[in-house]
């Protein structure tokens, strides 16, 4: 059986250092792969960039534009897990052409993403250059059999949306619920997405050249929003129904203005999750490979009780 030893994470602060900003590891990836205890971990930074990390954890600082400068710094190393920014999609190709010159096994793309196979969800713009990614990643893989790759699809991070007032704004007053709230997703917590990754790097042969589905539980906004009225009974919640189809039409229109950012593609990500027939809920998924066990309704009550309510 193939075995990895050394892991190169590129990327570590992470957009969940906002919710868990007591988390002195960084990432959720960082924290299971290192966790795990199987492999050898080395974190890619650029220059400029001041990681608060433990020192046991190696940093190699690289620049994302030299492709000779990331096969250097991938010598040695048998996987790259990418966590990279949303908006710096395009910094992977020299990576991946790094890692292929520097002879990794295994790439993981910053992906961890809703169902982007599906043909609608594809076709939205804020996933063009992930899936750009996945093409390169194939045709790299064809082209040198030594290198291969898996993709994380995880659907909307569950902590990290309750936090954030993605599913329902969990202190209370006007709550949106897409395209009426009943549609299912899946939605999988950051530690679990670790774990995720753990297990992919352990069944390479399994996991080898496709999309890995995890989740954690199925569920729906109007699930969610019963669970919060019974965990605050004080607070008061007014919903409002809102189309997934009309927040698409203005997220084409800020795209259309140069706004790029997370607030302008709102639009797309709800569509990709809460709209009919784009994949929000998966259909297959790798819960023997990853060997995770589903949360419970009870899991998501605890998790609302303890989620950070934002604006307190
Ligand atoms: N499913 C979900 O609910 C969900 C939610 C949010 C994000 N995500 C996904 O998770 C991944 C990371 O998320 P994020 O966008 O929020 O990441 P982020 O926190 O904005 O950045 C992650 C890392 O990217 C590096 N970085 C930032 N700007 C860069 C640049 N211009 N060039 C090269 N590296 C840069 C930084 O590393 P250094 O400073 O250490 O070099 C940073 O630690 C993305 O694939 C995103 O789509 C999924």
């Amino acid at each position: 059986m193939e075995v990895i030893s050394n892991v190169a994470i590129a990327g570590v602060i992470e957009f969940e250092s906002y919710t868990c900003a007591s988390d002195t590891l960084g990432s959720s990836i960082l924290k299971a792969v290192v966790g795990s205890k199987r492999f050898r971990v080395t974190i890619l930074a650029r220059h400029l960039s001041e990681p608060q990390l433990p020192e046991s954890v190696e940093v190699l600082r690289v620049d994302y534009d030299s492709a000779p400068d990331l096969t250097a710094a991938l010598a040695h190393q048998d996987a790259v897990v990418s966590v990279l920014t949303t908006n710096a999609m395009n910094t992977q190709l020299p990576l991946i052409e790094g890692a292929v010159k520097a002879g990794v096994r295994r790439f993981i793309p910053s992906e961890f993403s809703a169902n982007i196979g599906n043909p609608k969800a594809a076709a939205l713009p804020v996933y063009h250059s992930k899936i750009k990614l996945c093409d390169v990643l194939q045709q790299t893989a064809e082209k040198n059999p030594n290198f291969t790759y898996s993709l994380i699809r995880n659907g909307p991070f569950l902590d990290w949306s309750l936090a954030f007032g993605f599913f329902l704004i969990l202190k209370g007053g006007e709550t949106h619920l897409y395209d009426g709230g009943d549609r299912p997703f899946s939605t999988t917590t950051l530690t679990t997405r670790g774990k995720a990754v753990v297990e992919v790097l352990c069944h390479l042969e399994d996991a080898k050249n496709r999309a890995v589905f995890v989740q954690d539980i199925v569920t729906t906004q109007k699930k969610i929003l019963k669970i919060a009225q019974e965990v605050n009974p004080e607070r008061t919640w007014i919903p409002k129904i809102v189309s997934t189809a009309e927040m698409e039409a203005r997220a084409h229109e800020n795209y259309a203005n140069g706004m790029f950012d997370l607030v302008s593609a709102l639009g797309f990500f709800c569509r990709s999750v809460f709209a009919e027939g784009y994949g929000g809920e998966f259909q297959e998924v790798d819960k023997e490979l990853l060997g995770i066990r589903q949360k419970t309704n009870n899991d998501l009550k605890a998790l609302i009780k303890g989620a950070p309510k934002s604006d307190q």
